[in-house]
């Protein structure tokens, strides 16, 4: 019987749990669930005998995977997949997919909050501004930037996109202008929203020749990973720049310099907020158990990742 394992310190929704669990017992699988965990001896020994481990922003280092000696495949639930040692999984043959889009609306609707909250001085009585008639860049139109790029509409925001994997065409039918560069981005809108994953190619490339680029009373929200922002060039800019304002779902590791010296310049949550609603955890969590009942009964590796 194979043992799938639920192993989530920030726990799914109960109700993507219950459908995860229905879905394994009809299935003939072994359900298994470890959550809110705080030593990562209990995920090492909760997945000594997992066949399939589901798993959010968890670590799933080298040493989880090994640990894994019947794993088959690992499934994030979610989008970002730089928690997983992919190299680690591959030399054991093990599959590892995402569930793309299943949380992408509640990261969208978030960065769009975020955008109203800061532009209306964090709901503090104070006078703020719209977002009506501002230039809006989407930093990759995947699923979350397409989403960002609709609602955005809404507010009759200016919407750009930069993203060196979808052609112009493709941009042009989400009713967005597509620039060529992401110099081109930063430097026509006053809002721009990030939406790349972290890998090697990324970390560290929204830096300080970016962000300068940026126009008048400009502000950089990011609700992607905090790892893509270089915290020298961030801080730099904060400094050199009194117009210049960052926003992101979490915050980053110089959290401190901000919270000293730039008061109403930032808004951070206070841990990572995205894909945090129900729908978006049934979603994934559904997602997830599907996926891999897929893989198990026909070999489908449509979300493979490595
Ligand atoms: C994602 O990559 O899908 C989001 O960052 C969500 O992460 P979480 O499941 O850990 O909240």
């Amino acid at each position: 019987m194979k043992k799938i394992l639920v192993a989530t310190v920030k726990p799914f929704h109960p109700n993507a749990v219950d459908g995860i669990q229905e879905i394994c017992s009809k299935a003939g699988y072994e359900f298994s669930l470890l959550e809110k965990y705080s030593d990562k001896s209990e995920l090492l020994d909760a997945v000594a005998d997992a066949n399939a481990l589901i798993v959010r922003s968890d670590k799933v280092t080298r040493e989880v995977i090994e640990a894994g000696k019947n794993l088959e495949i690992i499934v994030r639930g979610g989008a970002g997949y730089d928690n997983v040692d992919l190299e680690a999984a591959s030399e054991k043959n093990i599959v590892v997919m995402n569930t793309p889009g299943q949380n992408a609306n509640a990261v969208a609707e978030l960065a769009l909050g975020m955008m109203v909250y800061f532009a209306r001085n964090q709901f503090n009585g104070k006078a703020g501004t719209e977002l009506r008639g501002k230039n809006l860049g989407i930093h990759a139109i995947g699923n979350v930037g397409q989403l960002v790029a609709e609602i955005a509409r809404g507010f009759n925001m200016d919407i750009y996109a930069y993203d060196p994997f979808e052609k112009d065409e493709s941009i042009k039918k989400k009713g967005v202008t597509p620039v060529q560069s992401a110099e081109e981005l930063y430097k026509k809108c006053q809002y721009v929203s990030i939406h790349i994953p972290a890998n090697d190619k990324t970390r560290n490339s929204i830096n300080y020749d970016l962000m300068k680029l940026m126009p008048e009373n400009a502000t950089l929200v990011n609700t992607a990973r905090k790892e893509v922002i270089d915290e020298e060039g961030l801080q730099k800019m904060m400094a050199e720049r009194d117009d210049f304002n960052y926003i992101s779902d979490i915050a980053p590791d110089c959290k401190d310099v901000f919270e000293e010296k730039y008061e109403g310049r930032f808004f951070f949550t206070p841990k990572k907020m995205g894909a945090q609603t129900s729908e978006a955890n049934i979603n994934a969590g559904l997602a997830a158990i599907k996926q891999i009942k897929n893989y198990f009964e026909n070999g489908d590796k449509t979300f493979q990742v490595n």
